[in-house]
């Protein structure tokens, strides 16, 4: 297999999701058939990245699409962690092999077209044969729950707006969405674009004014209801104006740092099937992180209440989902059908991405 070929496939997995598009990974290449990905991730300065989880996730979710792009070229992947490398940056050992007559993965071709929809989408239900070809495409390991009906995603609003509450009034996560919005971009390489994240734009304005700092938050807070106009434009119209939300759960607690690349390789299956099948998604993974904090009882936030805040979220979400308190939860989304976003992140070029 000749470096041009592995370059390609390079080129190609580029694509794969990560929180805040951060792409915690680069690319050493040891051999044309021998790629040694170098993951990190940014649980020191990221509050979301709640011991790594998510971007170990997003790890998975590029060591599949590695799969899917090499078989575009009769090549099989096969990887394995590095013994004794560390959980913050582990390395992933990824080789091809060839398998002559291989076909395509049928989801080659939705790999750079799969995209995050923040906005309203379309209400209209999803049919029994694509629920059925989700199920499938999460696999054996997780099973998956949908809130479809009216009054669950009304539920599901009510709980989703209480969440944005606390995204919204935690200094640690001011911290983080001044760092990762690419303010006035429709593209955006290494963040999220401001017109992807999904407000109109004399909202986007005034939010790019207010997040200059946290008093300008802490203020519009607490005399102008500053959390307004974004909660319900980032989460509680969103929640009800989807298909369903979905929850993948993993069949026996993630404990390790392979346990979420697998949970991260189930949400890439899942995430690119439903883009062939018409659908788009999002992610809404705050509640899910914040009740990781909740449930190991740690605490996030210097502001005193925002601890109970999360814990009383995780206990509802709990109740909704008919989870128990050890129950885990690997990915959570909303998913409906509607016209392919204008803006989206792309990513950093493969020179950026490759380790001389
Ligand atoms: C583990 C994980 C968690 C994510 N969490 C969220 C989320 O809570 N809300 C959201 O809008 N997008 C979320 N995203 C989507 C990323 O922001 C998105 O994948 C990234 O910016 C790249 O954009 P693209 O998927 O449109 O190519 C998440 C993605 C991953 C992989």
């Amino acid at each position: 297999m000749g470096r041009d070929l592995l370059l390609k496939i390079l080129d190609l997995a580029r694509w794969a999701p990560s929180g805040d598009n951060t792409q915690p990974w680069r690319f050493e290449i040891l051999a044309d058939d021998h790629v040694a990905v170098h993951g990190f991730d940014t649980r020191e300065h990221v509050l979301y990245d709640f011991d790594g989880r998510p971007s170990q996730m997003a790890h998975g979710a590029l060591i599949e699409t590695l799969r899917i792009a090499a078989s575009g070229f009769e090549r099989l992947s096969e990887w394995s962690l590095r013994p004794g490398s560390p959980d913050n940056a582990p390395i992933y050992d990824v080789r091809f092999l060839p398998s002559p007559g291989l076909s395509p993965d049928p989801l080659l071709s939705y790999v750079e077209k799969r995209v995050v929809q923040r906005r309203p989408m379309r209400m209209s239900p999803l049919t029994a044969e694509q629920r059925h070809a989700l199920v499938l495409a999460a696999g054996p390991d997780h099973s998956v729950q949908f809130f479809a009906g009216l009054g669950e995603r009304l539920k599901l609003a009510g709980l989703l707006w209480d969440n944005a509450y606390i995204r919204l009034t935690c200094p640690e996560a001011f911290r983080v969405h001044r760092e990762i919005i690419e303010w006035g971009a429709r593209f955006s390489e290494d963040r999220l674009p401001g017109e992807a994240i999904g407000v109109d734009p004399v909202t986007a304005r005034l939010m790019q004014w207010v997040m200059g700092s946290w008093t300008r938050v802490a203020f519009f807070n607490r005399y102008l209801m500053g959390t307004i106009a974004p909660r319900i434009q980032l989460d509680f119209i969103p929640a009800i104006a989807c298909s369903a939300h979905v929850l993948l759960r993993p069949g026996k607690t993630p404990r390790t740092l392979t346990d979420y690349v697998e949970t991260g390789i189930a949400m890439q299956r899942f995430w690119l099937t439903a883009t062939a099948l018409g659908l788009h998604l999002q992610p809404e993974m705050t509640p899910v992180i914040f009740r990781w904090y909740a449930r190991a009882g740690r605490s996030f936030s210097v502001v005193p209440k925002i601890d109970g805040r999360a814990a009383s979220l995780a206990s509802r979400f709990e109740a909704l989902a008919g989870l128990e308190r050890s129950d885990a939860v690997a990915f959570f989304c909303r998913i409906g059908y509607s016209a392919e976003p204008r803006s989206r992140s792309i990513r950093k070029k493969l020179a950026d991405l490759l380790l001389s």
